[in-house]
């Protein structure tokens, strides 16, 4: 299947799920108010891929990323690591609640996949 629908209603704020697509795991973050706030206090001069939070999201609330790590393709855990977002075991590299590199080896930010809102909680992934 080129396109993923996900019913986002069953999703608790501060929760993430995987889904997958196209054989490949995406996690789909419901951050709270707090995880927001979190994503854009950071200082761009300190990100390895600069991006802001805003470059990533469409809506604020829901963050959604490709779950393979940049660095060698493993498949970080989330609710860990040193930033609130995701650790990868393989290697040590800590994502952020915006899926954004802060330590370790990987050199890129989670890749944020195609993705568009239908009607009230439902994500189309593709
Ligand atoms: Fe994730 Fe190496 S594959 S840190």
């Amino acid at each position: 299947l080129a396109s993923l629908e996900v019913n986002l209603s069953n999703i608790e704020p501060g929760a993430t799920v995987t889904v997958k697509w196209r054989g490949k795991p995406v996690f789909i973050r419901r951050r709270t108010e707090s995880d927001i706030k979190l994503a854009n206090t950071v200082t761009m001069s300190e990100l390895r891929d600069p991006q802001e939070d805003s470059a990533r999201v469409q809506n604020p609330e829901w963050l959604v990323v490709v779950g393979v790590c940049t660095h060698l393709g493993c498949v970080p855990l989330p609710n860990a690591g040193d930033y609130g977002g995701w650790f990868c075991p393989c290697h040590g590299s800590h994502y952020d609640i915006s899926g954004r590199i802060r330590k370790g080896p990987a050199p890129y930010n989670l890749e944020v996949p195609q993705y568009s809102f239908l009607e009230e909680g439902k994500l189309l992934v593709g």
